[in-house]
Order: C-alpha cells, then structure tokens, then sequence
C-alpha cells in the first residue's frame, strides 16, 4: 500500500461562509427570477447510464471522448457522473412522461448543481464545477426562444453583473445544417495541410467546430469559409429572424456571431452565449450557453418534442462577480453577541441566546472561556449590531443592558419579559441612530 492520499481531488474546491453566501444568493436570486417565468426546480441524479451522456452530447464531443467521469459500478453498469445538466433532465422527461397531457406545455424547468468533466484545470475551468440550468420541453415557437434568453440576461443584470454580451447564432435544423456542413468540408478541404492538427480531426467528424477554433491560423482559414446563413431553410431562417425581433422588442442587446458554435452536439436552430466584455478576464469569459435541440426527447425514446434551455456556470459567474466588485464575500454578521462573566452566568446566557434565536434573531456567545475583553472583541469581528454583557449583577436582577454597537447608545432590558420587550428596544435604539 502506498502513501495515503489525503488532498483534494484537482480541479475541484472547498468552499466555506464567506463563499458560501454568495452562491446561496445567487441560487436564490436565480429561483426567484425562474419563478417569475415560471419554470419550476427538477433534481435529477448527479450519476447515470453512461449511455445518457454519449447518446446526448455527440459521439465525437470532448466532453464525450475525453472528458467523462465514467466508472463500471459494482453491478458492472457503465455509468457517469454527469458532465451537463440536460440529458439527465432530458431522461427524466421521458422516463415520467412529462410530455402527457396532464402537463404544463411547454414543459419549463430549472436546476442546479454540480457537474463533472475531466478537464486540464485552469482558469474558469474545473473537473467539479457547479451549473444553473433551464429546459423548456414543447414549443417551437421563437417567442420561446427569445424569453429563455431575456431571463437569463434579467437573472444576471438582476446579480449586478455588467460588461455582458449575448452571442446570438443560429446552426439551422437539420437539413440546413447537412447541406452547410458539405459546403464547409468542400471550402476546409484544400486547406486541409494548413489546420491545426485538432482542426484536422474534426474535419472528419466534427467540421462545424472548426468555427470556432481558438487557432489563429484556422482562424484565418475560417474567416473567408461560406457561413451557414447560406444555407439555412427558409423554415429556419424566419424562427431567427422572429427570435431576433422578439429580442429587439423587448430591449435585450445581442450581437450576430457566425463562427459560435456549441461544444455539445445536440442543438440546431438558435444558439447563445453570454459573455463577458471585460478583457482582464479572458479565461472566464463565457459564462452561459444553450440553445434549441430537437431530437433528444426522441433519441431517450419519447416522442419528437423541441426543447431549448442554457447551462450556466456558477464558479465562472461569481469570479466575475468578484471581479467586478459585484461579490459579496463575507461572513453574516450576528444581531446579538452575548458576553457573559464568570462561570454562574453560562446558563442565563445560553438561556437567553435561546430565547433570542426563538424570536428570529441571531445571537451567539462564547463557548472557549475567553476573557471578556476577547469577548468584546469577538463581538466586533463578528460584526454584532447589539451587544448584551451578563454578570453576576446581571444575573441577580433579571436585567440587562442591550448596547448598540453602532452608536453605543445603550437601553434595558429585563430579562423574564425578552420575548414582548426585545423588538421595541432594538427599534428603539435603531431609531435614535437614524436621528
Ligand atoms: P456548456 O456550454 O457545455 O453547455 O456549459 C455551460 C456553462 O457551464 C459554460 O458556459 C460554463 O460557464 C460552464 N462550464 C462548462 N464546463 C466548465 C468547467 N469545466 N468548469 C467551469 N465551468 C464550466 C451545457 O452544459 C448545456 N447543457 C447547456 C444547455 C442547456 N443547452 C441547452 N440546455
């Protein structure tokens, strides 16, 4: 046996209060808008068939060829941790028959939770990270499209998030996206000897991802390719033109991007991406992306229904926050720290911390035996508003001084009446520090 190993997987984090916060206020923040629009939360398993994934996201995606956390489980079943949010959401769709008439259509959806990829950890990208996600399952209609990517934009300008873009592109149904494809392989194929090694493969198996190869050669090579506004049906070239009017109707900026194109296989019709402007945060720069998919409610064997929704990454967003001094990274502060001295005064202090968490109020008191004036210093460093010391004195009266840290004003208390008195000396000594 060799050396235990007690680290951290790579690509993976710790995260604790001051962290914490933030992610709970974004995962709120994301609830309360979703909700407005109507989507309700789904949680499916973090670990399916393995079949789930590679049937979804392409045979010749990264995400499916290097990238999957898959494992023969003790019953020898090939699974996977997931890697994206919609297959599972996809399966389950299918598997409850979500699609039945008793049924919300468009079926819309939301989640939230961690993801897995087998990645080269970096900036903005992790083996473990953390997406917020929405499916709507059931209409084709570009009205749809165009609120799915309004409620993303609301949900992020709503956080405080600036210096964003909206990538709009579109990659046509399928017969638009076979011809484009030929006439992209026809174009790419004199230049084959001249593309990146990487863009080489996939000009066999995957040509439409040489778009958006990060090569600055290919990306020479690409910048005169015919694009697929070309070759799109006249079916898929009026759902883009609506998604763009229904987009310029109701405010949301975006911008043409004909080189996007997805890491996932499944979408057709309308792609997007939100970024950010910002330079100095090139690494992290996509934060959410999505689209129209059409055949995978089939393909998990349900009947042919259209979906669209985005994936958006929670550790990309708040560096961004962060960045952006949007980010509110600290611990929560206490309403009341209770600062007690001598050992007879433990039981009333206790008491009372309990009586004021039983009224709504955090309170908190020292559990280390630590002077009083560590105490007091405590109190400090957790921020308490109000600060409440019992003594022996205290203690024998039944009353105290609540004393406002803010201003220092201080007023009584008496302790066998917290529960009727406590809401009026807190707004007492509040309103005298508004005068
Ligand atoms: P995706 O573009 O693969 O799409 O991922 C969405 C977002 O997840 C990315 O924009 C990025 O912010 C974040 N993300 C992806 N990989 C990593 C990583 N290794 N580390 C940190 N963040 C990452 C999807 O997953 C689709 N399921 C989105 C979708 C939903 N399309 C339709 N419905």
């Amino acid at each position: 046996m060799g050396k235990a190993n007690f680290q951290r997987p790579k690509g993976t984090a710790d995260l604790f209060e001051e962290n914490v916060r933030e992610w709970q206020r974004i995962e709120q923040q994301a609830r309360e808008i979703f909700s407005r629009y109507g989507y309700g939360e789904i949680r499916t398993p973090m670990f399916e068939a393995f079949d789930v994934y590679a049937r979804s996201a392409g045979d010749t995606s990264d995400v499916v060829t290097k990238e999957m956390y898959d494992f023969n489980d003790k019953g020898d079943r090939h699974m996977a941790l997931r890697p994206e949010g919609t297959a599972g959401v996809v399966r389950a769709y299918v598997e409850n028959k979500l699609f039945g008439p008793e049924h919300e259509s468009p079926y819309k959806t939301f989640y939230m939770g961690p993801m897995f990829r087998y990645e080269r950890p970096q900036a903005g990208r992790f083996r473990q990270f953390h997406q917020i996600g929405v499916e709507a399952f059931g209409s084709t209609e570009p009205s749809l499209d165009a609120e799915v990517i309004t409620m993303v934009v609301k949900f992020l300008a709503a956080l405080g998030l600036k210096d964003l873009k909206v990538a709009l592109n579109t990659l046509g149904d399928q017969g638009s996206r076979q011809a484009y494809r030929d006439a992209l392989v026809a174009y790419l194929q004199p230049h084959a000897a001249e593309l990146s090694k990487d863009s080489q493969t996939r000009l066999e198996k995957n040509p439409l991802r040489i778009l958006d190869s990060k090569d600055e050669n290919d990306q020479k090579i690409v910048a005169d390719a015919p694009t697929i506004f070309d070759y799109l049906s006249d079916e898929s070239k009026a759902h883009f033109e609506a998604v763009k009017t229904f987009l310029d109707d109701l405010g949301i900026d975006y911008e043409i991007d004909q080189t996007m194109v997805r890491g996932l296989d499944y979408y057709n019709d309308t792609i997007f991406e939100v970024m950010t402007t910002d330079p100095n945060l090139k690494g992290a720069a996509t934060i959410a992306g999505g689209g129209r998919y059409s055949g995978l409610v089939e393909e998990f064997g349900g009947p042919e229904t259209p979906g669209i929704g985005f994936g958006l990454g929670v550790e990309r967003l708040i560096s961004l926050l962060q960045a952006q001094g949007q980010a509110e990274m600290k611990p929560a502060g206490l309403d009341f720290y209770l600062v007690h001295i001598g050992d007879e005064t433990q039981a009333k202090t206790l008491e009372l911390a309990t009586a004021l968490r039983d009224l709504g109020y955090s309170a908190d008191l020292d559990f280390t035996g630590r002077s009083v004036k560590s105490q007091f210093k405590t109190a400090n460093r957790r921020d308490a508003r109000f600060v409440i010391t019992l003594g022996d004195e205290e203690v024998q009266t039944n009353k105290v001084q609540v004393k406002d840290m803010q201003t220092g004003h201080q007023a009584d208390l008496d302790l066998a009446q917290v529960a009727t008195d406590v809401a009026d000396v807190v707004a007492t000594l509040v309103a005298e520090e508004e005068k």
